[in-house]
């Protein structure tokens, strides 16, 4: 189990908060960011009222990044452009992103590719020269909350570095998931936009899908 501090630039959305409940909940310590410091620290305490044996700080994004190595992205699409703030404070850092380009209307979830081609992609543009992947996407932020429940799933991971990715699998591993390789950071365009499947599964079956794999070998 990774012992590393994580941070989560967006960290009060269900996604952020997901993610950190099931890290809390595998002894890793969490920092929860946001634009604002009150609502950092409502969401730390929620997280903290789950899980009792729970590590987890709060603070402003920027607070957050400066004192981690590991930082998730979970703003949402419309904050996206807004992380070239931190830009300084993310260099040499891991980045994970989560975020996807979906934007969910009146009739579901509406395809959209962003002009850099992914979520992801925007970002590298946004931050480089950080150390930028992208994984998550097709977990649910609601299962993900919910420590009753298995993820008997899979994560893709995408990046550009081999040890970025590993990284960033151990980071899967820890919240239960199996993580898959999807290779380049480009990549990321297919799982951002599965979150548009997995929600339109969700409405017709009235579900909260993931994705499993068959017949992939297992990689470490
Ligand atoms: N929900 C899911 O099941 C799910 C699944 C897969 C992927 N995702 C992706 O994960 C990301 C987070 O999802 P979510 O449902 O948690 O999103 P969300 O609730 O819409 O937003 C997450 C956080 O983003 C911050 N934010 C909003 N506008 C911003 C801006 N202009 N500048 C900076 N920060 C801003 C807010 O934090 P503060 O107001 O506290 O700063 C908000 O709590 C999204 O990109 C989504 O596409 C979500």
């Amino acid at each position: 189990v990774s012992t590393r501090l994580i941070g989560i630039i967006g960290g009060t959305g269900p996604e952020g908060i997901g993610l950190a409940t099931r890290w809390a909940a595998a002894g890793v310590p969490v920092a929860i960011g946001s634009r604002s410091e009150e609502r950092a620290a409502d969401a730390a305490r929620d997280i903290s009222n789950k899980v009792s044996s729970a590590d987890v700080q709060s603070g402003t994004n920027s607070e957050v990044v400066s004192g981690c190595k590991t930082l998730v992205v979970a703003v949402s699409y419309s904050g996206l452009t807004s992380i070239s703030e931190l830009r300084a404070l993310l260099e040499g850092k891991l980045v994970v992103s989560v975020v996807s380009p979906i934007r969910f209307g009146p009739d579901g979830p509406q395809p959209s590719r962003p002009p850099a081609g992914s979520a992801a992609q925007e970002l590298e543009a946004l931050i480089s020269p950080a150390r930028l992947t992208s994984a998550f996407h097709t977990l649910s932020a609601e299962k993900l909350a919910d420590l009753s429940r298995e993820l008997d799933e899979d994560s893709l991971v995408f990046g550009d570095e081999k040890s970025d990715r590993d990284e960033t699998m151990d980071l899967a591993r820890t919240l239960g998931v199996r993580p898959l390789s999807g290779g380049k950071l480009a990549n990321a365009y297919y799982a951002e936009q599965m979150v548009g499947l997995l929600a339109t599964l969700n409405r017709i079956h009235k579900a909260q899908s993931g994705v499993r794999f068959v017949d992939v070998r297992k990689k470490s």
